[in-house]
């Protein structure tokens, strides 16, 4: 079998979660709307840390459809420890021969940097095993990094095992390991199982290692948020405030100006140019790019979206959709997915776009709907506008040209087309193309009717 010479990754994401009371696994569980097991996938790529093999268990076909082939999975059909669960990707780490790297799902604050510094430290060491560990303020439940009197590491002791004195130790393990590969393969050959709980334990590797005079050590983290992970809800709402706090600050350092962070939730993968201005009651998550001097809030939530320079969205919801600059939004605006809308836009309040072009410098200042449609240049788009884009069955197309006037009340049942410079009476049905320049009226005549 030929090997790849670089260092892989093994992430161990085959628990239960009971506790979180889910119906997905629980590394599918989110913090800042984005699930657990992405965080410590893009901890390991952010470190360079090789291919990725995901350990996989209970509800695996969910999380194998949120992977969707990006990565190795194993599963693992019993679970037998954490020993174990590495035995399960024992071929994958057979076709590498650098240092495997192990992590925990559910610790979504493992950082690249901790992962980096303990991999630079395993190799100026010359370790076998290095073990990334953190000192806490409540070690309660972790497993204790046990020193002898030189401080040399010993062994890693459970909670469960552990004697009073040693439950005093506040070094705990992280569940992150850096293993020389062949080392890691060598262990997991000889582990057993605890013969009180009948699991393999991987922290019985550091035994292992230390008995067999390899070198072996802790690298002990900057920061104790590295091991934290979430059981259930209320610590899953701990890590989401404390990543909450950690991304607006990053962002804040750079330049975003938050004048009260009421309710302004910010994810790990956003962006944001200079002097853009984020109000409460605002959520910008998933991979969203926020250009300079754009304005977002309050009450609005992007997910999914890059917006331009110089843009304001006041009460605003847009999704998977792009927008130019100096584009003026809401309040009481819903962008819906695949809608790009170029530079100067104007869209006004209580209106609802989806899967549309706008061209530059349309508008639409009140109450209408678009969906399904390429709007050109410059389109005035009346009040009380809409497209009546399905007939029940399908979906059709609008398409408005350059410069048309769309009167307040018009309907327009596609699939139709608007010619450039073209115009509709107010209240008009248009079912049927209107040429470039030209008015369609569609509208019964008034009768007035005397009154009594
Ligand atoms: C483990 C460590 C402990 C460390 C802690 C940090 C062991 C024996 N103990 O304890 O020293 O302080 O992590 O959080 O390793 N998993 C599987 N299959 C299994 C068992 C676990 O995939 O059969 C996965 C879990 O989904 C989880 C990770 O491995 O992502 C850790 O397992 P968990 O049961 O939470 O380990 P702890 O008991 O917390
Ligand atoms: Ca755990």
């Amino acid at each position: 079998m030929s090997k790849i010479s670089e260092n892989c990754t093994v992430i161990l994401a085959g628990g239960k979660g009971t506790r979180m009371k889910s119906g997905k696994p629980k590394v599918l569980c989110e913090v800042l709307f984005k699930p657990m097991i992405d965080w410590v996938i893009n901890a390991a790529e952010d470190a360079g840390a090789g291919d990725i093999c995901v350990v996989t268990g209970h509800m695996h076909e969910l999380l194998e459809a949120h992977l969707n082939h990006r990565h190795t999975t194993v599963f693992q059909s019993q679970r037998l420890g954490t020993g174990h669960a590495v035995m399960q990707a024992e071929q994958f780490i057979r076709r590498h021969s650098g240092n495997v790297l192990i992590l925990n799902g559910d610790a979504p604050l493992m950082d690249s940097e901790t992962i980096s510094g303990a991999l630079a430290y395993h190799e100026r060491c010359g370790n076998a095993v290095t073990v990334i560990s953190a000192k806490v303020p409540d070690p309660f439940g972790y497993g204790r990094i046990v020193r002898d009197m030189a401080g040399f590491l010993q062994c890693i002791t459970e909670e469960k095992d552990a004697d009073p004195q040693t439950r005093k130790i506040n070094e705990v393990n992280s569940g992150a390991y850096w293993f020389r590969a062949d080392v890691l393969c060598d262990m997991l050959g000889r582990m057993t199982p605890s013969t009180v709980t009948g699991e393999f334990y991987l922290t019985q590797a550091i035994s292992l290692a230390i008995e067999n005079h390899l070198p072996a050590a802790a690298y002990t983290a900057q920061s104790p948020e590295v091991v934290l992970g979430a059981n259930d809800r209320i610590q899953l709402l701990d890590l989401n405030n404390r990543a909450r706090r950690t991304v607006l600050e990053t962002h804040m350092r750079n330049g975003l100006d938050i004048p009260c962070d009421d309710g302004v939730i910010i994810g790990p993968d956003v962006t944001f140019g200079e002097d853009a201005k984020v109000m409460p009651s605002t959520i910008i998550c998933g991979k969203t790019v926020i250009g300079s001097n754009t304005v977002i809030g309050p009450n609005s939530m992007i997910t999914d979206s890059i917006i331009g320079d110089n843009c304001y969205l006041h009460t605003a919801y847009c999704t998977g959709s792009r927008l130019g600059s100096n584009c003026t939004v809401g309040p009481f605006v819903n962008i819906r997915s695949g809608t790009e809308i170029a530079d100067n836009v104007h869209l006004g309040n209580f209106i609802e776009i989806k899967n549309s072009e706008l061209g530059e410098s349309t508008k639409i200042s009140h109450l209408a709907y678009l969906g399904d449609s390429d709007v050109g240049n410059n389109v005035n788009v009346g009040c009380g506008c809409v497209t009546v884009n399905y007939d029940g069955k399908e979906k059709h197309r609008t398409i408005i040209g350059d410069n048309a006037f769309i009167g307040c009340n018009t309907n327009l049942v596609a699939p139709v087309n608007i010619g450039k410079g073209a115009r509709t009476a107010p209240g008009s049905t248009i079912t049927q193309d209107v040429p470039d320049g030209a008015v369609a009226t569609v509208r019964a005549e008034q009768e007035n009717i005397a009154g009594e």
